[in-house]
């Protein structure tokens, strides 16, 4: 099967309803001009807000209103800002309820971005972080239960299943491993056709678990391998986390397991610059939502300067999604001169901008229409 942000498999409505779910603690923040700035380069969207966490509760009584979940399903796709805890149930609906089986995180550095990097030039890969499985959701239990399991005869230790402890499982179907690695393969390909490497790099853990990584590490093996132009590497996940510092310029696209993602994900956000930068998608074969890879930045909530930037990427990938392509390309303009220019950045970027004074400054750059040479 075909990933649907290569080849989307049902059509927008026309015009396209897009549901805005701002989220909890300064997410709104960033999310109330990404939407003015969508809205100004795409007066065609429908945005339709949607209530969660305490804003929710307050107005219906409960943190995941009906109403929501309603909205969520009649869009064509959501925008979320970010979960710190109340507005978890959607999250997981987003997730979990749409099968948003894999999470495209793009790490790529745009002169400008305050990165601890010597040569920061040449961070440009993707990461496909698979969005469904492995530890999540969350499954654990009391050690003393796991004597029950079959498998559990023929582990190399038994747990110490007379000790008061707790596990977690880890499950991770050969369906999900496959599409997952087809999404790589499918994206490689895309990149490959703009200039890119056709590189699919694994990252996993496939020495010490042979029957979870080292089935992933297969199915990504042999899948990239019926895609005659591109080639496939593979490194122990602790060995990748180093290249991610050490040698980024050697990375295209790089497939990891969901917790595995989770992390290594700040990591990249971390060595271009820091989470304020780093966009995000969820696709499945009949849903997308789009989310920067930050969370709710509670310390930054109320202050107005929380950096936008991640979220107004994730609209452009939203744009793309929806076949806006070139207005996408436009907002990643104007926020890449934006950056060029270091006009009203934010602290995080070395800055004395406010959130307000950022915003303007791309909307200032969307308006005169400066263009540079795209990078796709
Ligand atoms: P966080 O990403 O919210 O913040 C980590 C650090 O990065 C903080 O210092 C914060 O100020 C900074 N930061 C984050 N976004 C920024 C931005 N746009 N501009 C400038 N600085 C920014 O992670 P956390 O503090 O570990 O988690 C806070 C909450 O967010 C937790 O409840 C966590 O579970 C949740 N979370 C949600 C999502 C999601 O909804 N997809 C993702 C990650 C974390
Ligand atoms: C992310 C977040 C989430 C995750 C949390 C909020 C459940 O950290 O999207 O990166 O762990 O997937
Ligand atoms: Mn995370």
């Amino acid at each position: 099967m075909i990933p649907s942000f290569f080849c989307r498999l049902h059509l927008p409505s026309k015009p396209p309803i897009v549901c805005i779910i701002a989220g909890d603690d300064a997410a709104p923040e960033v999310m109330r001009p990404t939407v003015e700035i969508l809205r100004m380069l795409v007066p065609d969207i429908r945005f339709v807000e949607a209530l969660s966490g305490r804003e929710a509760q307050e107005h219906n009584g409960d943190a995941f209103p009906d109403d929501t979940r309603e909205k969520i399903d009649a869009a064509d796709c959501t925008l979320f800002g970010a979960s710190g805890g109340p507005s978890r149930p959607v999250l997981w609906y987003l997730r979990w309820g749409k099968e948003t089986y894999v999470n495209v995180r793009p790490v790529r550095w745009y002169a400008g971005y305050r990165s601890p990097m010597l040569h920061p030039e040449y961070i440009d890969y993707v990461i496909i972080r698979d969005n469904l499985e492995g530890m999540y959701p969350p499954r654990e239990g009391n050690v003393s239960e796991l004597g029950a399991l079959t498998s559990s005869k023929s582990w190399w230790q038994v747990p110490p299943m007379e000790k008061q402890g707790t596990y977690a499982v880890r499950v991770c179907t050969d369906e999900q491993m496959y599409r997952l690695a087809v999404s790589a393969c499918e994206l490689a390909l895309r990149r490959q056709s703009t200039g890119y490497p056709g590189i699919v790099t694994l990252g996993a853990k496939y020495s010490i678990l042979p029957r979870t990584d080292g089935r992933l590490r297969s199915i990504v093996k042999e899948t990239v391998h019926t895609y005659p132009s591109l080639s496939y590497r593979e490194f122990l996940i602790d060995d990748l986390a180093r290249r991610l510092i050490a040698a980024p310029e050697t990375l295209d696209v790089v497939v990891l397991s969901n917790e595995h993602g989770d992390i290594l994900a700040d990591v990249a956000s971390g060595s271009i610059g820091g989470l304020g930068l780093s966009p995000s998608a969820c696709y499945g074969e009949h849903y997308a939502y789009f989310e920067p890879v930050h969370g709710s930045a509670p310390d930054l909530a109320g202050k107005g300067i929380i950096n936008p930037t991640a979220m107004l990427l994730s609209g452009a990938m939203m744009l793309t999604y929806l076949g806006y392509t070139e207005q996408g390309k436009q907002l990643e303009r104007a926020i890449e001169k934006t950056y060029r220019l270091g006009v009203g950045l934010t602290q995080d970027q070395g800055g004395r901008g406010s959130t307000t004074e950022f915003i303007e400054a791309v909307i200032e750059s969307i308006r005169r229409g400066l263009r540079f040479p795209s990078p796709f």
